[in-house]
């Protein structure tokens, strides 16, 4: 049976989304300086940053959120739909990326693209994940939850070590070009966090607009728009019995599904893993 995943520097990524070409189309991509990206870690909040950066650049305008799907509207840069989209899209261009902060391509380095990092607690992510697995057929099954700690912690899982990835974005020398935020933060205050985007943009947005971006990106709301909760992929690839993709949207789901003994072990073994990084690791309650 044919390996559902492409091996790029050891990081494991879904071919149903990614080839050889997607890969090397993102390596030789020519990043503007009017680029935005959001970086995340798989299941960290990427469909919500998909949602929330559209409305901030164009004004509130909520036209593309509801008519174009999240793949297309700000596309994932090192997915194969990319090279469909991007020669489309009008500055500026919005994108996303999974990728650890040393794979970006060289032009990201020398370009003044601004980055918005958002992290979400490992153990949310962990679940978010596991259930994500369990409905993606183009994924492998993650076994029980307790093998699936296993496979996390090991970074067998896509995009390869969690720590991984927060610690090369966080060490990233981008200077005021990157802002790091939180879904625990997005969860708790999003208004707040959308001011704080439009700021680093420098879009300027009223309050009734901001109102209205915050209404539409609730959770709620985005789990009912066709273009965004992935209902427009078919059952045989998301199997929507088993799990949705927008499925709880909380913070601190990890309760209900770690025993004391795997969140012992988890814990320990990320904080020994962040040991020495300025990371701080602000989901112990
Ligand atoms: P859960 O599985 O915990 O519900 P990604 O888009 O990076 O794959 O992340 C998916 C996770 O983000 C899912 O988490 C999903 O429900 C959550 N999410 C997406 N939109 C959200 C929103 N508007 N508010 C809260 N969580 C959201």
């Amino acid at each position: 049976m044919e390996c559902k995943y492409l091996n790029f520097h050891g990081l494991l990524l879904p071919r149903i989304a990614h080839s050889e070409e997607s890969i090397k189309y993102f390596e030789n991509f020519q990043v503007n300086d009017d680029d935005v990206f959001a970086i995340t870690y798989p299941k960290s909040g990427t469909t919500w940053m998909q949602e929330i950066l559209p409305l901030i650049l164009n004004g509130g305008d909520f036209t593309p959120v509801k008519t174009i799907p999240n793949w297309d509207r700000v596309p994932w840069l090192e997915e194969t739909r990319a090279a469909l989209v991007m020669d489309k899209m009008t500055p500026p261009r919005l994108m996303v990326s999974h990728m650890p902060y040393e794979f970006m391509p060289p032009s990201f380095f020398s370009s003044k693209a601004k980055a918005i990092y958002v992290a979400r607690n490992p153990k949310d992510v962990l679940v978010s994940s596991f259930f994500f697995h369990q409905m993606a057929t183009f994924l492998d099954d993650p076994g029980t939850f307790d093998e699936f700690v296993d496979t996390f912690l090991a970074g067998q899982v896509l995009f390869g070590k969690w720590t991984d990835h927060v610690k090369s974005w966080r060490k990233a020398d981008l200077g005021d070009r990157i802002l790091y935020v939180t879904y625990e933060e997005m969860v708790k205050d999003l208004k707040g966090v959308v001011r704080r985007f439009s700021d680093f943009l420098g879009q300027k947005m009223s309050e009734e607009t901001l109102e209205q971006v915050v209404s539409h990106c609730s959770f709620n709301t985005m789990k009912t728009n066709a273009m965004s909760n992935y209902s427009l992929v078919p059952q045989e690839v998301m199997d929507t019995k088993k799990s949705t993709f927008l499925r709880k949207g909380i913070s601190g789901d990890w309760k209900n599904h770690f025993s004391p003994e795997q969140e012992e072990k988890f814990t320990a073994a990320i904080r020994e893993e962040l040991r020495g990084s300025n990371i701080p690791f602000p989901w112990d309650e």
